[in-house]
Order: C-alpha cells, then sequence, then structure tokens
C-alpha cells in the first residue's frame, strides 16, 4: 500500500527511522523515558484510550499493562508504522477519528502534532472525540531542543545544497513548546505542562550519522548528494572527536496535559 502521511515526506514508511532516532537518547543523563511520564499523567480507570500517531507502539504496551480493563487503541495514518503493533490498531488520520462524539477516556498524541497539515482541526478532534472531563496527553520538543546536532546537520545539508535549503528541524517548529500551548489552550480549559531535561554525551559519531541517515527523507535531493552531505558530516565530526571525547547537547521534551 502506499504511505502518503502528509507533512513527513515519507519518513514513516517503516519503523526503522524512528527507532534509530529514539536510539540516540540512550546516551542522555538523567535517563528518562517519556513512556514513564506519559503513564504517571493518565487519568485513572480509563475505559477507552486512543494512542493518536503511535507509531512502532511504545506507549501502547506500557497503557496496556497499567489498564488491562480498559481498550487501548493505537493508530497511524501510515500503515508501515503499526506492521508490528499488536491489536487493536486502526488506520486512521488525527483530523478524522472514526469515533463517536464524547466516547473516549483519554487521547495520547505523543510527538506527531508537528506532523499534522492543520494542527487545529487534529486538536478538535481530540476534543470532539473525548468525553466532558476526559484527558488530551501531548508530547513535543521545546524550542531549543537538540541545537548542536540540528546545527550539525544544517551546515553539512547547506553546505551541499546551498544556503536555503530545507532542513528536517523546520517541521518540529510546526508545534513546538513556543506555540504548542495556542494550540491546546484553544481547545481545553485547563492545560497543564510538564518538562523533562537531560544532558545527550554522544562517545563516537555513528550515532549521529545514523540519525542524520533517519531523516534523509527530508532532504530533498538524489542519492549522491546526499552521499556528499554524509561525508561533510562524518569530516566534521573527525574533528570534533578529534579535539572532543563527547558530542554533548540537551533534550528537551515536554508534555502537556489537557481537560
Ligand atoms: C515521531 S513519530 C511518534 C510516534 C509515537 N507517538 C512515539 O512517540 O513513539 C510520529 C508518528 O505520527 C504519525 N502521523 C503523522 N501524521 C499523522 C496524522 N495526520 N494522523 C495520524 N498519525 C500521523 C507518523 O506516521 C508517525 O508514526
Amino acid at each position: 500500500m502506499a504511505v502518503n502521511v502528509e507533512g513527513s515526506k515519507g519518513n514513516y514508511a517503516h519503523a526503522g527511522n524512528l527507532k534509530s532516532r529514539v536510539s540516540l537518547y540512550d546516551y542522555r543523563e538523567p535517563q528518562f523515558d517519556p513512556v514513564d511520564v506519559a503513564a504517571d499523567l493518565m487519568p485513572a480507570d480509563p475505559r477507552l484510550v486512543l494512542d493518536v500517531g503511535c507509531g512502532h507502539g511504545r506507549y501502547l504496551k506500557r497503557l496496556r499493562a497499567d489498564h488491562p480493563a480498559a481498550a487501548v487503541v493505537g493508530i497511524d495514518a501510515a500503515p508501515g508504522m503499526l506492521s508490528e503493533v499488536e491489536p487493536p490498531i486502526m488506520v486512521a488520520d488525527a483530523r478524522a477519528i472514526p469515533y463517536p462524539d464524547g466516547s473516549v477516556d483519554a487521547v495520547l498524541a505523543m510527538h506527531m502534532l508537528y506532523h499534522v497539515p492543520d494542527i487545529a482541526k487534529a486538536v478538535g478532534e481530540f476534543r470532539r472525540v473525548l468525553k466532558p472531563g476526559g484527558t488530551l496527553l501531548v508530547s513535543t520538543n521545546t524550542h531549543d531542543d537538540m541545537a548542536e546536532p540540528y546545527a550539525h546537520w544544517a551546515r553539512a545539508i547547506r553546505a551541499v545544497l546551498g544556503p536555503d535549503t530545507y532542513i528536517p528541524s523546520a517541521e518540529v517548529a510546526n508545534f513546538d513548546s513556543a506555540n504548542a500551548p495556542d494550540y491546546l489552550e484553544a481547545a481545553f480549559g485547563s492545560v497543564e505542562r510538564f518538562e523533562k531535561r537531560g544532558l545527550v554525551s554522544v562517545p563516537e559519531p555513528r550515532p549521529l550519522m545514523d540519525y542524520l541517515v533517519s531523516i534523509r527523507s527530508y532532504v530533498d535531493c538524489d542519492d549522491a548528494a546526499f552521499d556528499r552531505i554524509l561525508a561533510v558530516a562524518a569530516a566534521e565530526l573527525e574533528s570534533h572527536f578529534a579535539a572532543h571525547d563527547v558530542f554533548e547537547f540537551e533534550k528537551a521534551i515536554v508534555f502537556y496535559r489537557c481537560r
């Protein structure tokens, strides 16, 4: 089946790219798992939970274990992301959720709203399907998230493709800590914010190169040009590691609980 998740440029044809990016945070101190944060913010005893943009299902596993009496449904617009996810699952778009008004106890939208072309419409859908008093949990990146690696990748991309080339972090800015509250407060009376921050110290070039490869689909060029981008990035990292033991940056995530 053709995959067309608008806004994410085919990055979610399969789960490998996302898994590669998440593994970079194994080097984060203090260690924290965003799944634990979301689990702690869930309402008690939900009966129906939708994880919209569930990806490869890392939140689903935990929520199903924590709430065995609940139906916890994984929803994603990209069928390939769901290939290894246990049912109940559904291919659907956040802007048109196939559930009746006021039928759901909790909706999760974790690190996905920046991909949705009409964010206000998706947030409106979350409000529509939630029961009165139901809970929406949202996560995204802070505005200053991962500044150093994104600057490094942007230098490599622009060295090959020119100074005005689109860089992958631009899409995340569609919905980050700077503008998320505006979208959420427009639809929910109560919006609480929780932030988690850690220092990522990467001891070798490989995980940073793997991350750059994982965002290949966002870079509009042929494979030969992308190979040149990789070569520029690798050379810069070689110089960096000749002078430093680690490549350091802050990884910060913000969670919103909306009711
Ligand atoms: C960064 S991944 C996050 C996955 C998961 N929530 C997590 O945090 O591990 C974004 C996910 O949102 C999905 N997605 C993008 N646009 C969507 C849309 N309009 N409706 C539903 N899912 C969408 C993608 O296919 C992808 O699986």
